[in-house]
């Protein structure tokens, strides 16, 4: 049941910290990273040669920051596809590949054909998957679970937060491997994951300036989400969230992208959520904002704790604590589900059951 609360989407927005915990904390013991269902020797590990992620949906986004952040840190190349594009694009198969499907229901229907398609071709198979027992943690190779518990809404919250958790925990389990990280820095990125659901908690606290902010725009037609690096991939996710609950067209651009396209669209009060939350492309970013301003937008930035400066920029900004840069989307993606959940209870949407979507899709 739905605890007190109005809708299943806002208390699994409110089981965050614990799904988050519940993913991280049984792997994090000693200042180790013990992910032993993954079933793979430390010579294992150092083999691969690549990594393919595929998903649908939200997970299909908790899996393009898993690119930034298994390269950035684990210096391993990998490509992100779509299930339904890569179980019919006749992929190049590579030697010592792994292929990673992530999956809340773990029934979808493309990510299981594609499951198998990988398997056909003699790549081993990693599912990070949230349902005990489901198809596809079946038929994986190996499964690592997302403790995020059962999901009932149809918009994803915490069991792509707790996706999110996972595939920092696989990160740093292959960094370390590999011998690609130092042992402080292989230490500060532990301390920061284990402060993760605690500063999730936190931003919660913000929910009724977020809401006071929602009821500014619900009558809004278009909305913008721009960002770089791994603020492009929570960008898509924040306005996947807003477009399925709200029915209010939103695109989500690579900050540097949009002067190639979509600026045409800007007109005066678009809005424009600009997440900035990587220092070392702030001032690209705020470039960015200047730019879709000049158009006449109203821009809501999503940023650091301490970085005022971009005040003199955005017209509204909204501030998440310290964390490593490569782990900001756990924190960003906060704001931006209150924000869709705000905008959907406004327009007095079925905010649980979006029209036309369904939880789990078992067909093509
Ligand atoms: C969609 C759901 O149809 O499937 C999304 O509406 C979800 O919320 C996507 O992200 C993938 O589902 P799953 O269960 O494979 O993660």
């Amino acid at each position: 049941e739905k605890g007190g609360y109005e809708h299943f989407m806002l208390k699994e927005i409110y089981e965050q910290p614990k799904a988050v915990r519940d993913t991280l904390n049984p792997r994090l013991k000693d200042k180790e990273i013990n992910i032993e269902e993954l079933g793979m020797s430390d010579e294992d590990i150092c083999k691969i040669k690549k990594i393919l992620i595929i998903a649908c949906g939200s997970a299909y986004h908790a899996g393009i920051t898993g690119k930034y952040v298994l390269e950035g840190l684990a210096r391993i190349p990998v490509e992100v596809d779509l299930a339904s594009e890569f179980r019919y694009r006749n992929p190049i198969y590579e030697p010592d590949s792994l292929a990673i499907i992530i999956s809340q229901s773990g029934e979808t229907a493309d990510s299981l054909a594609a499951l198998r398609e990988a398997k056909n071709h003699g790549v081993r198979v990693l599912g990070i998957v949230n349902v005990v027992g489901s198809s596809i943690a079946r038929e994986a190779d190996n499964v690592m679970y997302t403790w995020a518990g059962p999901e009932i809404s149809v918009a994803t919250t915490k069991a792509y937060s707790a996706q999110l958790a996972a595939l920092y925990l696989l990160t740093l389990k292959f960094a370390k491997v590999r011998g690609v990280i130092t042992q402080d820095r292989y230490l500060s990125l532990q301390s920061d994951l284990i402060q993760l659901p605690e500063q999730i908690e936190n931003l919660l606290g913000m929910k009724e300036k977020i809401q006071r902010f929602a009821n500014r725009y619900l009558a809004a037609d278009h909305m913008f989400f721009i960002g770089r690096g791994i603020d492009y991939a929570i960008s898509l996710e924040g306005s996947l969230k807003l477009k399925e609950i709200s029915y209010i067209h939103s695109e989500a651009y690579a900050a540097g992208e949009l002067k190639h396209g979509t600026i045409s669209l800007i007109e005066d009060n678009t809005l424009v959520v600009a997440l900035a939350t990587q220092e070392q492309l702030y001032p690209k970013t705020i470039s960015n904002i200047v730019e879709v301003k000049t158009r006449g937008a109203f821009v809501l930035a999503v940023t650091n704790f301490g970085h005022k400066e971009i005040e003199k920029n955005a017209d509204y900004v909204i501030y998440i604590p310290k964390t490593d840069n490569f782990f900001t989307n756990s924190l960003a993606i906060v704001p931006l589900q209150l924000f869709a959940y705000y905008i959907s209870l406004g327009r007095g949407l079925d905010v649980d059951k979006p029209r036309n979507l369904a939880k789990s899709v078992t067909v093509e």
